[in-house]
């Protein structure tokens, strides 16, 4: 039931707080995180692991891509992600002290399942799964489930389960810094106090960007290439950008690191190009703001227009950007749970606007069980 909702798609996206709210309820603990859904693993095996591996496909993999970020700055154990169709044919090196997570909306998805079972037999490595779906195959071959509370998903289009997954990841990343001890009590609060206010902020984008991306979108229905840059954790989200208007709006889109532009990209810049550029808080204390803003610069000199998802008030990117997204303040980490969400809307309100069917997509299953 589409609930009054012009789509599913449209439904999940306003469903994208409440997401988040759902995966963190009885995980906190006096402001630290609980999560007795580890427990089959256990804290003294996971105060041993030498090395994580995410395996995903997709927007799973995209919000894999975030977790190692929090991951290992939180718990500082090395991570790689590995889209689940490649791990399993090159013999991954996996001991008694791997940690294997695998993600999917699903829990159905044949590639990731395939690559669990590989885990499950070949190796002695833990194996955790963050899923959508109650006792779907995934989570039942593995040790220990954390399970995403997104409620159904129905778009073919991944939206609310991305943001609930990256939401179950930062958990993950908390309780292993409380476990070994890389993060104190007060650092550990302050970043569950972060994650409890995304909710409500990424209400605030939702109601800023519907109208403004939806305008956007109406004078884009001929566009033949968008292009969208971001560093750090704004790099997958900008992979997760052109996938959904791939998926959705049948575009060629690619997403890159803004560090790459130099590297051979900006060749691609002509005059008209569209580029999303998803933009750090200039308040982060990396030095990356002006690394983007500059980015900016060079590519706006080559004729690019440049819609920038950047924090409320960033006077720095004003001049140089046709077309400002703002998002509320958040931490760094943070800040891509927000920043996706105009992209989530605007591969939406595109495909509607060219007519497409937003929830079920050419040549798209919901679920692809077949490898
Ligand atoms: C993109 C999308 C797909 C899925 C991928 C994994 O919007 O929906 O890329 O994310 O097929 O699916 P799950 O999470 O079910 O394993």
């Amino acid at each position: 039931d589409k609930g009054g909702w012009s789509s599913f798609m449209a439904k999940e996206i306003s469903e994208e707080p409440e997401a988040v709210a759902k995966t963190i309820l009885g995980r906190t603990h006096d402001g630290l995180v609980q999560l007795n859904e580890l427990d089959p693993i256990g804290d003294e095996a996971l105060r041993d692991i030498d090395r994580i591996v995410i395996i995903a496909c997709g927007t799973a993999a995209y919000a894999g891509m975030l977790g190692k970020y929090a991951i290992e700055q939180w718990s500082r154990i090395p991570v790689d992600v590995e889209l689940s169709h490649e791990f399993r044919y090159r013999d991954p090196i996996l001991s008694d002290r791997t940690l294997v997570i695998s993600i999917s909306q699903s829990g159905e998805t044949m590639d990731t399942l395939m690559a669990v079972k590989y885990v499950h037999d070949k190796s002695k490595a833990h194996l955790l799964s963050v899923c959508n779906t109650q006792g779907a195959t995934i989570p039942r071959e593995s040790h220990a489930v954390v399970y995403t509370h997104a409620g159904p998903e129905v778009a073919v289009a991944s939206t609310k389960a991305f943001v609930a997954q990256v939401t179950a990841l930062y958990l993950i990343g908390l309780h292993l810094a409380k476990v070994r001890g890389t993060l104190d009590d007060a650092a550990i609060r302050a970043a569950v106090d972060e994650l409890q206010a995304v909710p409500d902020k990424l209400a605030e984008v939702i109601d800023v960007a519907q109208g403004q991306v939806g305008q956007l979108a109406h004078w884009m229905t001929d566009t033949q290439s968008v292009l969208f840059l971001g560093r750090h954790v704004g790099y997958p989200i900008a992979m997760e950008g052109a996938l959904k208007l791939k998926e959705l709006a049948y575009i060629h889109a690619e997403g890159f690191a803004a560090g790459e532009l130099k590297h051979g990209p900006i060749a691609l810049i002509e005059p008209g190009q569209v580029v999303f550029v998803i933009v750090p808080s200039p308040r982060d204390p990396s030095s990356l703001h002006p690394k983007v803003v500059s980015n900016i610069q060079e590519i706006r000199a080559r004729g690019a227009r440049v819609i920038a998802i950047a924090e409320k008030g960033d006077a720095a990117v004003l001049p140089f950007a046709d077309e400002v997204i703002p998002i509320p303040l958040a931490g760094s980490l943070f800040e891509p749970l927000l920043a996706v969400v105009p992209l989530h809307i605007f591969g939406m309100e595109l495909a509607d606007a060219k007519g497409l069917d937003v929830d079920q997509p050419r040549n798209l299953a919901k679920s692809v069980t077949v490898e």
